[in-house]
């Protein structure tokens, strides 16, 4: 039975090690971000639009290296999108770049308004989208050229004839080369590397207008190593590294080499037990004794194939959801859009497509979701499996079939109307399952993005608490906190928002808010200067003693004044300015279940401020995919050698 289980895992193997062997060219060119602004009022159909965008640009990308969406119909939200990747890269690598590229691209939502349109230039792929149709758009005012920091060092004479040389070249055959084109000049001790490329939005002629352009505008940067001209039409860049061509095993350094060697080893190793393996099932009981042997060192393979029992085939998952099909999606969050699906055993299953890929970094995500699918308990949502062989990275989740609290307090129309113990119910869950991330864990998890939508009911109304953990799968990724914004404008408390400081007491600001909006039925609008918030309500009635005035109308006084006055004071200790002062999730149990005396919140809520975040600036954005997908092969391989 070993024998096919060896050989999925080979498959597999060879599935994780691709980017070992490749450069995916991910390297920041410019994020640019437009100056025009949604209003508020279709903030949320854009930001979905946005979303649904994003998600169908990736399989256009895996098909045919480029996409070219419209989601949206009414005109003043639509979205519209356009990526490719450089035609040099190979497909791995252009899925691996367009991955990092439209993780960064929603640094151009920022707080208070809503950019409509943005471009994140990759040097390997590029990415834009915006508010109105710009497929065929060349030229425009936001294009952008990009020169290197340090000046040639060499004769600079040559180096600039070199330079003026291949750029003009560059424009010249690009457009007579399905727009793309790529090569160095050299001469008089210096050699300049140059690669045009065109998007496949614009036709040869305006391909041509645009180089030439381009070719001119980058001539400004030539005492510059580097140049880059980055046009709503097309991509030209200089350097006197070569950049381009990288995939391949032919033209690695050092480093690479020792990669592949060990990748080799690896790999020749676990076909030298397939093969040991098969004689010993062909010269059957007489190598009993040698086949026993064999098994041994085959452990840490099996126990790594156990933990695959976590992994689903993208093929069943596709199926079980019939390809996605749009009458089968439950919702949409910042970090994707969720599916129900059937398995093929008639369990009944949600599906997340992520947002975000996994590739470069699979083996924490692997051992992530194996912590995270450890984690049982009666508030949170079980994690099954995931898929990450496919184009897409996947989680599975059990079915919650009662949809989420958000639904039932703002969707007035055919929700129930939840009473006042089923909210308090809810309440006590939602506290009983944060409590259990935060201090019942052997890892500490901090949720960061609970809100109306991630909580979730079951057909009893029990609260169930969705997406936890998946922000430890993109540590220190701004691009988690900027969706995040995006959908949960109002639930990030300050010190996280402001300085990025993340402790569980961030998550109890968050759930804060979520007893206040339960209680009272109304969204709080954190960072809207047009209404008074709801914090700020409930804390001007605390002050006025008059708490039970806050709760929903809708529940027409059917509550204890008491019982309302006690909760709303929680939900105000829980969003206290300084995290110092608010209680931990366990306390804040305690409060709700024993009839424990309640402290007085000594702070008024954090309230709004119209102050523009710094980290949200799109500058200044270097991140390297490359060295992290290499460790992440790397340790993959060091963990398989170490096991034997
Ligand atoms: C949408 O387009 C129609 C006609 O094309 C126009 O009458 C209407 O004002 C537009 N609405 C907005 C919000 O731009
Ligand atoms: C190329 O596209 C531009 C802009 O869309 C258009 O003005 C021009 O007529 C097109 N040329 C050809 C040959 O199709
Ligand atoms: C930004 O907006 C201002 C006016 O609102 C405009 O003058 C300027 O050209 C815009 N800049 C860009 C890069 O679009
Ligand atoms: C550009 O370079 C190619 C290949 O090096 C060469 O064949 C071609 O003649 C050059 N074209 C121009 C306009 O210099
Ligand atoms: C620089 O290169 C040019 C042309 O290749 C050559 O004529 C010149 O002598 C060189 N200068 C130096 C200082 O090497
Ligand atoms: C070419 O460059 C090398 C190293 O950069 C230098 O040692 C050599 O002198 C240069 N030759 C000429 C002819 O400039
Ligand atoms: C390139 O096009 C942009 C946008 O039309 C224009 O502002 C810029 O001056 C042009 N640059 C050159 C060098 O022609
Ligand atoms: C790119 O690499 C391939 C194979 O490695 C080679 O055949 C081809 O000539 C290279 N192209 C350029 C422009 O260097
Ligand atoms: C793998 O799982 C099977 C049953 O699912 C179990 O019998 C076996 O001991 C496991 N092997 C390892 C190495 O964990
Ligand atoms: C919630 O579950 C109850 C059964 O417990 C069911 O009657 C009701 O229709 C469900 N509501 C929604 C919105 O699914
Ligand atoms: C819902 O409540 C009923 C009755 O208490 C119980 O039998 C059932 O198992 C509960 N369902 C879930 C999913 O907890």
């Amino acid at each position: 039975m070993a024998f096919p289980f060896s050989f999925h895992f080979l498959f597999f193997l060879f599935s994780f090690i691709r980017p070992c062997f490749s450069d995916p060219r991910a390297t920041s060119a410019a994020l640019i971000c437009s100056n025009r602004t949604a209003a508020p009022s279709d903030r949320q159909i854009f930001i979905s639009n946005f979303l649904s965008a994003m998600d169908a640009i990736t399989p256009q990308i895996a098909s045919r290296r480029f996409a070219q969406v419209i989601e949206g119909t009414e005109n003043s939200s639509s979205v519209f999108a356009f990526g490719q990747c450089m035609d040099d890269l190979s497909q791995s690598d252009c899925e691996l770049c367009f991955a990092q590229c439209k993780t960064q691209i929603p640094r151009c939502l920022p707080f208070q308004k809503l950019t409509r349109g943005g471009r994140n230039f990759l040097d390997g792929c590029y990415l834009r989208y915006d508010d109105f149709e710009f497929f065929g758009q060349d030229l425009s005012p936001e294009d952008k050229t990009v020169c290197g920091e340090r000046d040639f060092d060499g004769n600079s004479t040559a180096f600039k004839s070199n330079a003026v040389q291949v750029v003009r070249n560059l424009s010249v055959e690009a457009p007579k080369n399905n727009g793309f084109f790529m090569g160095f000049v050299d001469g008089g001790n210096s050699t300049v590397y140059g690669l045009a490329q065109c998007w496949k939005l614009v036709n040869s002629s305006s391909c041509r207008q645009c180089l030439e352009n381009a070719s001119s505008a980058i001539s400004s940067c030539i005492p510059k190593e580097e140049g880059r001209v980055l046009n709503a039409g097309c991509y030209l860049r200089y350097s006197t590294q070569k950049f381009y061509n990288n995939s391949g095993s032919g033209t690695t350094g050092k480093g690479h080499r020792r990669r592949l060697a060990i990748v080799l080893a690896v790999c020749s190793s676990v076909l030298v037990s397939l093969m040991i393996i098969a004689s010993c099932v062909f010269f059957g009981k007489r190598e009993l004794a040698r086949r026993e042997n064999e098994r041994k060192q085959l452990g840490a393979l099996a126990s790594t194939v156990n933990k695959s029992e976590l992994n689903f085939k993208y093929e069943t998952l596709e199926r079980a959801t019939n390809y996605f099909h749009s009458s089968n999606k439950l919702g949409q969050g910042g970090s994707g859009s969720v599916y129900k699906g059937i398995l093929p055993d008639g369990k009944v299953v949600a599906i997340k497509r992520l947002f975000f890929n996994t590739r470069q970094w699979v083996d924490e995500f692997f051992n992530e979701v194996n912590l995270i699918s450890g984690i049982h308990h009666k508030n949170l949502v079980k994690l099954l499996g995931c898929s990450i062989t496919g184009p897409e990275s996947l989680l599975v989740y059990e079915y919650v079939p009662n949809k989420s609290l958000h639904h039932h307090i703002f969707n007035v129309e055919n929700a129930r109307l939840l009473s006042w113990e089923v909210r308090y119910n809810i309440i006590v869950g939602t506290a009983e399952g944060l409590a259990h991330l935060h201090e019942e864990l052997d890892a500490r998890i901090i949720h960061r993005d609970i809100k109306l939508g991630n909580v979730l009911l079951d057909e009893n109304f029990t609260a169930k608490i969705a997406d936890f953990g998946l922000a430890r799968l993109f540590p220190e990724d701004k691009t988690h906190i900027s969706t995040g914004i995006a959908g949960t404008l109002g639930y990030m408390a300050p010190e996280y928002l402001v300085r990025g400081k993340l402790t569980e007491k961030a998550d109890v600001y968050s759930f804060g808010v979520l007893v206040i909006e339960v209680i009272c039925g109304r969204r709080n609008n954190g960072y809207d200067q047009e209404e008074l918030s709801i914090l700020q309500m409930v804390w001007n009635l605390y002050t006025l003693n008059k708490l039970p005035e806050a709760v929903d109308p809708r529940l027409g006084g059917r509550f204890q004044e008491e019982d309302a006055s006690r909760v709303l004071c929680i939900g105000l200790l829980c969003t206290q300015a300084s995290a110092e002062s608010r209680p931990s999730m366990p306390t804040v149990v305690k409060m709700l279940t024993d009839n424990a005396m309640i402290p007085s919140p000594t702070q008024p809520p954090f309230l709004s401020s119209n102050t523009e975040l710094p980290f949200m600036r799109p500058e200044n954005h270097h991140s390297r995919p490359e060295s992290s997908s290499h460790s992440s092969g790397n340790s993959m391989t060091v963990t398989l050698l170490g096991g034997r």
